[in-house]
């Protein structure tokens, strides 16, 4: 796929990198043209480089990466994301003491309110740019779920099969009013990294296990509780 990377910072230039190594075509967009093309030769692969205005013009998927800011002020023309897939991996900012807010509205869920037009995805938020150091492989082997919401379901597919693509288990999350709950988790795995100090390489999966050959507890009952 084209894939154009909005903001080639950590996450941006780690993606990407990964991406055109996976055979995808890749543009990494920056504020300076000078920045961009510094990161697409760092990253090789026939990879591109420029300001985000080519990169958002470039790619099919583009990869948002702009941490609470208006694509008006990073974009001179936002038309150009029209009909594409925009995948936002932003977290809050991280507040002193982890003290954050119940989220009444994701990040994601702002970003589309402005850029109507886009299909946007959340995705590429629970896990640190470090853990992206593993992918594809060893990565593969431990099953590390990518998560992913929004409303356009074929866009959610398309992002499910990036993720596989460079080691991820992607997992359904549904409609982009789930990224509320993404970002939560964002913030809890943050905590984890950082506040309790598990490093890196701690990130957040679902695992499905094999039900229980007999249920010796008694099994589910009814209950008077939601
Ligand atoms: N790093 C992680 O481990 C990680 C993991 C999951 C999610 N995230 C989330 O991903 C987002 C990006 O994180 P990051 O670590 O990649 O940050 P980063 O390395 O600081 O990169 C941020 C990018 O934003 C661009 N930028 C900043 N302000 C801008 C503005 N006003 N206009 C245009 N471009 C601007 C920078 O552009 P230039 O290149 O032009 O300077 C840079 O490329 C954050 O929301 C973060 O919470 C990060």
């Amino acid at each position: 796929m084209k894939i154009g990377i909005i903001g080639s910072g950590n996450m941006g230039r780690s993606l990407g990198i990964l991406w055109a190594e996976q055979g995808h075509q890749v543009y990494f967009g920056a504020r300076t043209t000078e920045k961009g093309k510094a990161v697409a030769d760092i990253a090789g692969n026939s990879t591109q480089g420029g300001i985000n205005d080519e990169a958002a013009a470039f790619g099919e998927v583009l990869f948002y990466t702009i941490r609470g800011v208006n694509p008006q002020e990073v974009l001179s023309d936002i038309e150009v994301l029209s009909g594409k897939i925009l995948i936002d991996c932003n977290n809050f900012e991280i507040p002193e003491g982890f003290a954050y807010p119940p989220i009444e509205q994701s990040l994601a869920e702002k970003l589309a309110s402005e850029v109507p037009k886009v299909r946007l995805v959340k995705a590429f938020n629970t896990m640190a740019q470090e853990l992206f150091e593993l992918a594809p492989t060893p990565l593969k082997d431990y099953s590390v779920s990518c998560f992913v919401a929004g409303d356009d379901e074929e866009a959610r597919n398309i992002v499910m099969k990036l993720a596989e693509d460079i080691g991820f288990n992607p997992v359904d999350c549904g409609g982009l009013r789930n990224a509320r709950m993404l970002e939560g988790m964002g913030n809890f795995i943050r905590f984890m990294i950082i506040g309790q100090k598990l490093g890196s390489y701690a990130t957040v999966s679902v695992n499905v296990l094999p039900p229980a050959q007999q249920e010796r507890l008694g099994g589910r009952k009814v209950s008077s509780l939601n």
